[in-house]
């Protein structure tokens, strides 16, 4: 999509579409009040017919309406004009570009960007424009087929360029700049779809480091070094090594390092998990949905993302990617219950399920970590079921000992409409580690699976301000529409855009 920014009349755009908002119960907004009053009252009538009165998400569309010069007008249902927030703007902007692309238009101008959205300015508009149009028209590419296998499936006259009205001439130059930064986090968010969404055996540890070099090619104030098995077994990384042992895929450690900002400046450190996928390992999952488990690196996912992003972004702040990517698999030599083995920390672990491995790939990446002496240090990972049923897929489990940190990122999460929920990390939770035979256990039994994950996690993390996000829940829908969700790349970004405000 070919994205651009104007001032100017509706009523005057000589394209495919103009995209007008309209409030409940038939109240146009201003642009469609303008292009209702040149047609002498057309839009009003069309109204009072029934046809459309502004419910959200509802969309018309009128072709050859008089005194205008685009071909159609688009009118789109926002709701109550008092209660135009955020998710309704979403919901407009969406059902709006759904339909564009729908249709015959190729090129539409929108006026969506003009409206008030409570609470928001015109910068997160412009933004959230251009990362909701790409969000909606995604759809995922197989490697290597054929433009013309794709072409089957293609929408036959798709939208190719979207331009968004700002009222005043004066705005342009903060909406140009508003929307290259959305369209930096759009392809932040694409990215950790497509690795999400690629199948297993072709996105392996080895491929994610490949994919990573690849980045740091495209970028120049991105370096990427990538320890392989040797290292890691030089570094002691016992823990992760594990995980790794009963697959044919040999492990990966990659580390993407962004300096934006002055070398001494403490960065920001992401650690993002990197299962390409979770069997269970000796404690084998059941068959059903086993697939989904590709996702498993939605967390790493993230991270590629996110470090994509930002150096598009140029954003002024140091930013340390980590991505410890293993397959687990059982085999001959995979670790089996029971097995007992030493962390890069020095603390010992029982290994009582093989089907809890993220947090011991996790727990050796996050000690690596402490050579970048973080500012702040945030996890990211499909890290457990129980997650799943206590918040569902509407938001990603959030822990920390770091209140302030916690908070800004659930700010963070609000603001970007990827939220994120906290759950208690109290020490209580602590016991339920404790083994005969090793430091701790690497499961914690029934109760409370979520957080005695994160108390698993914390052990590693002392005197660091860290933060854990558990995202089982929203990293990939399930069922039809399966796929991966690109969550929470705008989270985290959101997050680093106030770091570096406040920098
Ligand atoms: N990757 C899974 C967590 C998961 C499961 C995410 C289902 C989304 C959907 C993780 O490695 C795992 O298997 N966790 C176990 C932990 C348990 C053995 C303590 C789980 O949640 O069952
Ligand atoms: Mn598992
Ligand atoms: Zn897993």
């Amino acid at each position: 999509m070919e994205y651009s920014i104007k001032s100017g009349n509706p009523e005057k755009q000589r394209v495919g579409c103009v995209v007008v908002g309209v409030f409940e119960h038939r109240r146009l907004s201003g642009p469609a009040a303008a292009i209702d009053q040149i047609s002498g009252g057309y839009l009003g009538s069309i109204m009072r017919r029934g046809d459309m009165d502004g419910r959200p998400g509802q969309v018309f569309i009128l072709h050859n309406v008089p005194n205008t010069l685009s071909d159609r007008v688009m009118l789109v249902g926002c709701g109550r004009e008092r209660e135009f927030d955020a998710g309704r703007y979403q919901q407009a902007t969406e059902a709006a570009v759904k339909a564009l692309n729908a249709n015959g238009a190729r090129d539409a101008v929108s006026y969506l960007t003009e409206l008030n959205v409570r609470g928001q300015d015109l910068a997160w508009r412009v933004r959230r424009a251009v990362e909701i149009t790409e969000q909606a028209l995604y759809r995922y590419q197989a490697p290597g087929t054929a433009a013309a296998a794709q072409e089957q499936t293609a929408v036959r006259r798709p939208l190719t360029r979207l331009t968004f009205a700002v009222a005043s001439r004066r705005d342009l130059g903060l909406a140009e700049r508003s929307l290259a930064e959305g369209d930096a986090a759009a392809n932040g968010v694409r990215l950790a779809r497509e690795l999400g969404n690629l199948p297993p055996n072709v996105c392996t540890p080895a491929y994610l480091a490949d994919r990573a070099r690849q980045l740091g090619d495209e970028h120049d104030a991105l370096t990427v070094e990538v320890l392989d098995p040797a290292d890691m077994e030089a570094q002691g990384m016992g823990a992760l090594l594990a995980v790794a042992r009963g697959s044919r895929q040999p492990a990966r450690l990659i580390v993407m390092r962004y300096q934006g900002a002055p070398a001494d400046t403490a960065p920001q450190v992401l650690v993002g998990k990197g299962v390409t996928f979770d069997s269970g390992g000796i404690s084998l999952k059941p068959a059903a949905k086993m697939d989904e488990m590709k996702f498993d690196m939605c967390g790493a996912a993230s991270v590629f993302g996110v470090v994509h992003a930002v150096a598009a972004m140029e954003l002024p702040i140091n930013l340390v990617g980590i991505v410890p990517a293993v397959e687990n698999m059982p085999g001959g030599a995979a670790t089996k219950p029971g097995d007992v083995v030493e962390s890069m920390s020095g603390q010992t672990i029982e290994i009582l399920n093989t089907d809890a491995e993220g947090r011991l790939i996790l727990c050796d990446a996050l000690h690596y970590a402490r050579r970048f002496e973080p500012a702040n240090i945030i996890d990211i990972a499909t890290l457990t079921g129980a997650c799943v049923v206590a918040l569902g897929s509407h938001a990603s489990g959030l822990l920390g000992k770091d209140e302030a940190l916690v908070r800004r990122l659930q700010e963070a999460g609000e603001r970007s409409g990827d939220r994120a929920w906290p759950l208690p990390l109290w020490d209580d939770y602590q016991r339920q580690l404790r083994s005969n035979f090793a430091d701790m256990a690497n499961v914690g039994g029934r109760e409370a699976g979520t957080i005695t994950a994160a108390c698993f996690l914390s052990r590693f993390t002392d005197g660091m301000s860290w933060a854990h996000l558990d995202i089982a829940g929203v990293a990939w829908t399930g069922g039809r529409r399966k796929g991966a969700t690109g969550r929470p790349v705008p989270l985290l970004l959101e997050y680093l855009r106030g770091v570096a405000a406040s920098a």
